[in-house]
């Protein structure tokens, strides 16, 4: 996810760009840069890291024009670094692109541009759009028609902001699956991925749909589809202010992030599961003989993170039958675990700092074991230095609690344990297309779920004054139950302990009184009646039960439970990922009802990049 601004009137663009990219880099913050049009030059200032280092730079070196464009980058292909900050230029220099998406055929272009005799400078799929434009401009006739050519061929995603030497005063922008907007001021316009960037200036917008070309001057706008017919669009007002605008809507960004999980699951699903294929992790080259001779092994992580890393134990074990250890990082590091290169370590970290994670990860390593990372972010220190970086696609996120990024690390995780099998030749090739088409499904099923948001709300107002809160659960459920206990007391600091179901009658069961709230999700079709049974134990010594569970269970446990919520049904392995949405939800309103700042609860650091 990245974020792109642009600007064409009677200003200097430089301001209008730097202010623009400002709102957006809570879309990516590991490079930014602009390119100007003065006098139909390009010139172009890019910079790696935060828009201030950019910032700085243009203090000393200001570019002047009425034009531009400009990008912040959450790096995709290629590195954060200088020469893959975008705007990227087209060999000869004629072209700027500024984008934002990925190009899914950027290999093939790439091949057809340099048997061209077209020469690529940095790592980025982007490049291949400046030098496509350029490639078609001569054989087209005019910059609009050549854009038309390139966007037909390019596959995936993409917001463009385009510039060319040949047309000053024009800015063109195209959009297909990645949000753009254009803004309209008087003599002046306005390109954005997202409408705080253009706020302060305008309120008055375009909304540009999938496949469809914007062409801007200072004092006109035409719009149009991929084959060039005209289209006549509404301009809308907006009527938010600048700080709800930057959460989209949303009061808060933990309820945005949430609500981004659909959209998190597909990206990082897409390419990589299809019924009736193997799976596709081409980041992971990993043989048969390779995956049968290590001896052990690990996952090891952080927090959320590590929860993603049990729900990944059961699936490797269950799908590809190998025994996996998992471990937080602060306690692996100081076990003196056996590590050697007959040793695969998994490490899962959403921002690919987390210093104990990343101390397991350079200590395995030195000992001969190859690790894998399970990431969010393209460039950390974690993806640099593993052998291997499987990428969750979750996009940057904000709010302290994790929530899209432990859904993404999930079906990361499903995703490598179906790997584990295919390789191996273990599971039923129709059990694991069961299992793709279930993970497809997932998205939709994400959807339902964050429907029971006014449900949960009214629970959460029935219960945010207790001081205790239980979770139990058996099997992949207490993974939830586990996870769904830390949301709750990270967002809340209610005290909340989760517990295997079984395990309750070991001793905690007498903290059980009266009124005391137990949470419990109930998914697991062999566990169903087990649960239910510690379920009423509780209940009998007074608890107040919330279950959480699938239409097709409600019978066996309706009568253990005070409330219910029902939980759209799925694969028996994967209900982690829908039974959790409900309790964050719930932390996230009681955190509200109890006058919490629920994106920065107290105490807590996004990155923990400290033992
Ligand atoms: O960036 P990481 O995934 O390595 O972070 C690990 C934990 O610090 C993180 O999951 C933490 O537990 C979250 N605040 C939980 O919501």
């Amino acid at each position: 996810m990245c974020g792109i601004v642009g600007y064409l009137g009677q200003q200097q663009a430089e301001t209008i760009l730097l202010e623009g990219l400002s709102k957006l880099e809570y879309r990516g913050y590991d490079s930014a840069g602009i390119c100007i049009q003065k006098n139909g030059e390009l010139s172009m200032s890019k910079a790696k890291g935060r828009l201030k280092n950019l910032a700085q730079e243009l203090e000393h070196h200001h570019l002047e024009g009425h034009a531009g464009i400009g990008h912040t980058r959450w790096a995709t292909h290629g590195a954060p670094s200088d020469i893959n900050s975008h705007p990227h230029a087209s060999m000869s220099g004629n072209i700027a692109v500024v984008h934002n998406g990925i190009i899914e055929n950027h290999n093939e272009l790439r091949s057809k541009l340099q048997a061209e005799g077209i020469e690529f400078r940095s790592a980025t799929d982007t490049e291949v759009i400046p030098n496509l434009i350029e490639f078609y401009l001569s054989k087209e006739g005019g910059l609009l028609k050549a854009v038309a050519r390139t966007v037909k061929e390019l596959k995936g995603s993409y917001a463009l902001g385009i510039l060319s030497k040949g047309e000053p005063g024009q800015l063109i922008a195209v959009r297909k699956d990645s949000p753009l907007i254009v803004g309209v001021g008087d003599k002046e316009r306005f390109i954005a991925s997202d409408v705080p960037a253009i706020l302060k200036y305008t309120k008055q917008v375009v909304y540009l749909d999938n496949q469809e070309i914007a062409v801007l001057n200072a004092d006109a706008m035409n719009f149009y589809d991929y084959d060039l017919n005209p289209l006549a669009k509404d301009i809308h007002e907006i009527t938010w202010t600048a700080e709800l605008a930057e959460k989209g809507g949303y009061d808060h960004f933990t309820l945005k992030e949430i609500h981004e999980q659909p959209k998190a699951l597909r990206d990082t699903m897409t390419g990589r599961i299809q019924p009736g294929n193997p799976i596709r992790l081409d980041e992971l080259e990993l043989t048969e003989e390779q995956l049968k001779a290590y001896r052990r092994i690990y996952i090891v992580a952080c927090g959320t993170a590590y929860h993603a890393g049990l729900a990944g134990k059961k699936a490797i074990e269950n799908l590809a039958r190998i025994p996996v250890e998992v471990d937080v990082a602060s306690e692996f590091r100081y076990r003196n675990p056996i590590v050697d290169q007959a040793t695969l370590v998994i490490v899962i970290s959403q921002s690919g700092e987390t210093a104990d994670t990343l101390a397991v990860l350079r200590d395995a390593k030195a000992k001969g074991a190859r690790v894998i990372a399970v990431t969010n972010v393209v460039g950390s220190s974690i993806a640099r230095d593993a052998d291997d970086v499987i990428y969750t696609w979750a996009g940057p996120e904000i709010g302290v609690a994790s929530t899209k990024a432990y859904l993404t690390q999930l079906v990361a995780m499903y995703t490598l344990a179906m790997k584990f099998a295919e390789i191996l030749n273990i599971s039923q090739g129709s059990d694991l297309d069961e299992l793709k088409s279930a993970l497809l499904n997932l998205p939709e099923k994400v959807e339902e779920a964050l429907a029971m948001n006014e449900k949960v709300r009214a629970y959460a107002e029935t219960m945010f004054r207790v001081h205790d809160v239980y979770f139990l659960g058996r099997g992949l459920d207490n993974v939830t139950a586990t996870e769904g206990s830390l949301k709750l007391k990270e967002l809340t600091y209610i005290h909340s302990e989760s517990y295997p179901g079984g395990e309750l009658k070991h001793g905690p069961i007498a903290l059980i009184e009266d009124g005391t709230v137990v949470i419990s999700p109930v998914t697991q079709s062999d566990l169903v009646e087990k649960m239910v049974s510690n379920l009423h134990e509780v209940k009998t010594r007074g608890s107040r039960n919330l279950i959480l569970t699938m239409e097709k269970h409600l019978d066996i446990v309706r009568d253990a439970a005070d409330e219910v919520f029902i939980l759209p049904d799925t694969h028996d392995l994967i209900t982690p990922v829908l039974a959790i949405i409900p309790l964050q939800l719930l932390a996230y309103h009681v955190s509200l009802l109890k006058g919490f700042d629920v994106d920065k609860p107290r105490n807590l650091a996004k990155s923990v990049t400290v033992e």
